[in-house]
């Protein structure tokens, strides 16, 4: 890996011309769509626990369209509104520390960890307009404490917290999916026993040429389930839809919640991942928190055999270990990891 620039310090010097390595012209042409009405479902998880009610029924059906049609949705009344607001805060508190303080935690080479920016594998590839600090808080035993901030001093014990909670609220979902796609309630969970879950916090400063840069350029998850927060109220993120990017609006203390490659592989295709970016601000800064779900790395990740006998497998079946390996050659040839793992007919 390479290193780059701290994107926070770029942005405070204001120089007049950015580093072309920032600059993306082709956003320039790409559609946006401003109609306002056409937004991503929302779901209401409260209405999924009074099995036997009526809104019952009605929302398991609502989750089951918005994953398969969207494979992104809002959840509300999820239940960690609290816990979430106090990770919020100290994800406030860390990124808003002198360099020098989170420099700390800074990422050592070859590993992801810590406080940084993504991989950057060749010396051309365009950069992103945002610093992350990337933690992997499960499994427990692989914590790598050295990169968790102890400043500010209550990050640590709300983190952990937060991780606990945010695995519960997954695997919630994996139940009502598997429901949903005619399974047993764990068959999708039962895979996430040893789950690593990965939690990236990422700060995008403004930009004064913001219509230049993204800060996180177009991509799909590669996790089996993602759990993004916003923390202040800058819009950002958008995602692709029919060939054209729809801004998502987020419903404050609303948990985003998107469908990732793995997913979609297990799901046989029935269950989307979605390309989505995240565009910058001209004037004010942006925080997000994103938690990725990724069955533990022996599990072997294909079409589930309980989906039915009847239909063919559309993806191959690899390993998680295997699948990550892969993403990270992946990267460097610029081909797409799903379209790898899809069948040829
Ligand atoms: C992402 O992790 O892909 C999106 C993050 C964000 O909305 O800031
Ligand atoms: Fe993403």
């Amino acid at each position: 890996s390479i290193s780059v620039d701290n994107v926070q310090a770029l942005a405070f010097e204001e120089l007049k011309d950015i580093p072309i390595r920032y600059v993306r012209p082709e956003i320039e042409s790409e559609e946006v769509l401003t109609d306002k009405s056409l937004q991503v479902p929302v779901i209401d998880f409260s209405k999924l626990f009074v099995l036997g009610k009526p809104g019952y029924e009605d929302e398991l059906a609502n989750l089951h369209v918005a994953c398969r049609d969207w494979g992104f949705f809002q959840l509300i009344n999820h239940g960690v509104s609290e816990l979430m607001n106090e990770m919020k805060k100290v994800t406030e508190e860390f990124f808003k520390l002198p360099l020098e303080e989170k420099m700390k935690y800074a990422q050592i080479p070859g590993i992801i960890e810590g406080y940084g920016q993504a991989f950057v594998v060749s010396e051309d590839q365009k950069l992103d307009w945002g610093d992350m600090l990337y933690l992997v808080p499960l499994p427990i035993n692989q914590r790598n404490m050295r990169f968790w901030p102890q400043n500010p001093y209550s990050f640590t014990k709300t983190f952990d917290q937060y991780s606990n909670e945010l695995n519960g609220v997954s695997n919630e979902l994996f139940k009502f999916m598997s429901i949903n796609l005619g399974m047993e309630p764990d068959a999708i969970s039962r895979l996430y026993e040893n789950c690593i879950q990965s939690i990236r916090m990422n700060y995008y400063p403004s930009c004064h040429v913001a219509d230049k840069v993204l800060g996180l350029a177009s991509h799909s998850d590669q996790t089996g389930l993602t759990l993004l927060v916003q923390v202040n109220e800058v819009q950002g993120l958008q995602i692709k839809k029919n060939s054209k990017w729809v801004p998502i609006k987020p419903i404050p203390r609303s948990i985003i919640v998107n469908i990732g490659d793995i997913m979609e592989i297990m799901s046989n295709g029935e269950y989307r991942t979605i390309e989505h970016r995240v565009t910058v601000n001209l004037e004010k800064e942006r925080l997000s928190i994103a938690a990725f779900h990724t069955p533990g790395l022996e599990v072997k990740i294909g079409p589930l055999s309980e989906l039915g006998k009847e239909k063919t497998a559309k993806y191959k079946t690899i390993n998680v270990e295997d699948y990550l390996r892969l993403s990270i050659s992946n990267k460097l040839d610029g081909k797409s990891l799903i379209e790898q793992m899809k069948i040829q007919e």
